[in-house]
This record gives structure tokens, sequence and C-alpha cells, in this order.
């Protein structure tokens, strides 16, 4: 069967357990891009994901040809996998887009370098293949993210009467970051990129940040041609690279800001397991306020920078001592990487010397949650007077639209001007420089502060626009343009 719709991410709807008898069972992947995507390829009869078999219970069920209507799930070479999952799109382009490097000491680009690259290609490529062999004639491609940068390119040469768009989950870096790249990196990844009829981002800051990146390597005659071609509003063009015989293609530079689905999530965030947790969290707070916070523990989300705001707000406003609880949870993420390693511990380690510094008897100032218990943070999310989301730099940020759309008594919302996020929900938010730590100890002391009403009228708003494009709508949205009128 060929498909008319097809969708590429590295993580797939679902992932395989193995067990010890060897019997193979399906569950739902995690993550954000996952459950969003699911939601709107649900409504679509014809459709294909393609994504990568992320571990050894995946490749099992690949050989044993286990699979599930509508997935295919790659058998991507183990090393190969690792060096293009691990060393470039983790470490290299996620840190590029993040603006993480510690710059005195990183990045290296060296022979180790060069080989993951080659391992990324290579996985681009199988992606790419892959999906050259089940598109129909003219059907629609849904890239994904950073990890696929270079699939647009590699199937047009393969396929040119497909439609092809890729869709970037994260911000893309500025020049002076993108810049870090060698030269010939560099020029691959735009390349790959402007292989897309469709180039979308979550912001038109992040979308301009790539046609800056697209035009300047065009005049230092470093990438592909690419000329720009008009700006303006939410969508801009640019011209993709020349491929034999086929001069310049036109790129369509679009914004799509992903929201939230406000009945879905409520249906969620009162089912019985999310009540017994809430009941459990309601006990260990008691009447005190909260502020709360979710995350994959995860550098960009700046997670310490977070702790050490509470710290000084209880510092120099001893005040609030005794009357509220931190709700911190910060579930583990790509504990393969050191750095993530090490990140994790920090976490860990200063909010036990918080808790020593000032915990009392019966009271316990962090509630530290390390584990990815989605019931639980809805619960966390029900009971939030405060919602603290403070990324350094974040491509939207969900939980900054989930938070306000969930809390029983309404929250205010303290958010980094880092988060894509916050273009929609600034006006209704307090809004933070996320290295400015006394800031965003004065925001959270003003959002603990913030009278009822207010809280309630601002809550609302920043309900309404969370939910503006919910995930069905926002693929929709690129799926309609993409096919053209
Ligand atoms: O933010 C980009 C993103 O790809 C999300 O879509 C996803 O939830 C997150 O990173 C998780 O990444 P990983 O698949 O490495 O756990």
């Amino acid at each position: 069967m060929a498909y008319s719709v097809l969708v590429a991410a590295n993580r797939g709807p679902l992932s395989y357990a193995l067990a010890a008898d060897g019997t193979l069972t399906a569950r739902r992947g995690g993550g954000g891009l996952v459950s969003g995507l699911s939601a709107a390829l649900a409504r679509q009869p014809d459709a294909l994901w393609v994504c990568a078999a992320l571990s050894e219970a995946d490749r099992e069920a690949v050989r044993q040809g286990v699979s599930e209507p509508g997935v295919r799930m790659l058998d991507i070479d183990e090393t190969v996998y690792d060096d293009a999952y691990n060393g470039i799109a983790n470490s290299v382009l996620w840190f590029t887009h993040h603006h993480l490097y510690d710059v005195p000491t990183a990045p290296v680009f060296d022979a180790e370098f060069r080989r993951h690259w080659d391992s990324y290609v290579v996985y681009n490529r199988a992606f790419a293949r892959a999906l050259a062999q089940e598109a129909a004639e003219g059907a629609a491609v849904l890239v994904q993210d950073y990890h696929l940068a270079l699939v647009p390119g590699e199937l047009r040469e393969l396929r040119p009467d497909l439609r092809i768009s890729h869709f970037t989950h994260t911000p893309w870096a500025s020049r002076d970051f993108l810049d870090m790249l060698p030269d010939d990196v560099r020029a691959q990844l735009m390349w790959g990129m402007l292989g897309a009829d469709v180039v979308g981002f979550h912001t038109s800051a992040w979308a301009h940040a790539f046609m800056e990146g697209a035009r300047l390597d065009d005049e230092r005659g470093t990438a592909a041609p690419c000329f720009p071609a008009g700006t303006g509003g939410e969508r801009y063009v640019e011209k993709g690279p020349a491929g034999p015989g086929r001069g310049h293609r036109r790129t369509d530079v679009a914004v799509y800001a992903l929201g939230v689905d406000g009945d879905e999530l409520r249906a969620l965030a009162h089912r019985l397991e999310v009540n017994d947790k809430l009941a459990a969290l309601r006990a260990e707070v008691g009447d005190r306020r909260t502020i709360v916070r979710v995350d994959r523990t995860e550098l960009s989300k700046n997670i310490v920078r977070g702790l050490l705001a509470y710290r000084e707000l209880l510092t120099t406003r001893p005040e609030w001592r005794g009357r509220v609880v931190h709700l911190a949870s910060a579930y583990p993420s790509r504990q393969d990487l050191e750095v993530y390693r090490a990140y994790t511990q920090s976490v860990r380690e200063l909010a036990a010397r918080i808790n020593e510094e000032f915990g009392s008897q019966d009271w316990q100032p962090v509630l530290l949650s390390v584990q990815d218990d989605f019931a639980r943070s809805l619960a966390a999310y029900r009971l939030a007077d405060v919602a603290l989301v403070n990324p350094v730099r974040d491509g939207m940020n969900l939980v900054a639209k989930e938070i306000p759309v969930v809390s029983d008594g309404g929250c205010a919302l303290v958010l980094s001007t880092g988060a894509g996020a916050y273009g929609e929900l600034r006006e209704d938010a307090l809004t933070v420089n996320p290295f400015d730590v006394s800031d965003t100890a004065q925001a959270l002391h003003e959002a603990l502060g913030m009278p009822a009403a207010e809280r309630a009228e601002r809550t609302k708003r920043l309900a309404a626009a969370a939910t503006a494009l919910p995930p069905s709508a926002w693929f929709e949205a690129q799926l309609s343009a993409l096919r053209g009128p």
C-alpha cells in the first residue's frame, strides 16, 4: 500500500518492551511531540508514521516483523543510531539551537565528530529511503525536528514528485551559534532543510533566525544558493538549493504555534488516578501556596536557576517561609549523556540543600519528583497557584500552556522571555530574564501575592491563548498548506 500522508519522526507513537520470556508488548511512546502527532494522525485514514527503533526491544520487534498499522519502524544499526541521536542530534544540534555550549571548552569538532556526522547522514538517508518507498505519487510528507534535518534534501533527490515539509520543535540557532559548525556541515544542514517545500517553526523569532542563517550562508558562498524573495506577516519565502536541471526551488518558511487541546487535557486531569494523586499532594502541601514546575531534566529548562530563585525568595522574603511549597517535577531524560547525568545530580543536590537550609519539622520547602509520572504532573498542575516556566531557550514549552488550562483555582504564570510561548502569553504572564535569578525571585513573590480576581482573569486569557491552535488544527493547517489549493 502506498500512503498519501506520511510523518517522519525519530520517536514513534509506540515503543516495545521485551519480557524475559521473549514476549513483546507495545506501549505508547513518550513526549509532547508524540502525543500531539498521535492525536492529529488518528484523524487521517491513510497515513504512515516512519520512526526509528529506539531500543533493543524495538529492534527485536522489527526483526520479528511485529508492527502496528500505520507505523513503520526502522531498524538502524545500533552504533549508527547512537552516533546520530546522542552524538549529533542531542549533543551538537540541540546544543546549537538552544545556545547551551560552555564556549571556553565546547564545542570541539574533531575526528570523533566527523564519525558521528557520517552516521547522522546515514540515519537521515535511511528515513529518506523508507519514505520514498512508502509514499504514493504526490504524497504529503511531514518531517519532524532536528534529528531529521537532512531528510527533505535527500528525499527530494529520490522523489521530486512529493510535497515535503519540515517542522522544527526547538528554537533555531542564532547566527553566532550556527557559525560554530564547520562550514560544510552547516551548508549540508541548510541544503537538507531547504529541500522542503515548507519549513515550519513555532514562532516568528525562530523562523527569522532560520532565514538569516540561510541568507548569510548564501552571501558568503558557503552554502548551496538560497535567495530571499520577500518577507512579511507570518509567512516568508526562501529559495531552496538548485537540483540537477531544476533551478532554484521555492521554500516557504511558516509559523504554526502549537497549542494544547483544552477539552482533552481537562478530561485527562480529572481521571480517578489523578484525583488520587491530587489528594496525596494536598495532604503533603496542606494549606500552603504552591509553585509548580514540570520538565524533563533538561539543560535548556534552567531548573537550577529556578531553584536558586526559590532559595533567594525564601532568603529575601522570609514571610513566605513555611507558607509555600515548590513542587518541582524533573523527570529523567537523555541519561546516556554524562552532561545530563551531571545536571540531574546538581538539581537533586540543590533541592536537598534548600530543604536542609530552610526546612522544619512540619515543612519541606521543595518536593522534588524525578519520576516520569504524568498523572502526578497533572495533579500538580491542578494544585498550582504559581507556574514557573523559566527555560533559557525553548521552541515552545507546552507546560506554560497546559498549567493555566488545568489549574483548579487559576495560576499566576512566571514565564521566561526565552520560551517560544512568551510571544503568545507574555501579556498575562509575569515575564523574567531566565538568567536573572533575582528578577525571577521577585516575580515569584509577586505571583504568590497576586490577588485572586486578577489571577483568575489572567488565567482565563492564558488558557484561551494556549488552546488557540490544538495539535489536530496545527497538523491540518500544515497539511493543507503543503497540499496547496
Ligand atoms: O523539543 C523537541 C523534542 O523533540 C520534543 O518534541 C520532545 O518531546 C523532546 O524534544 C524529547 O526529546 P527526546 O526524544 O530526545 O526524549
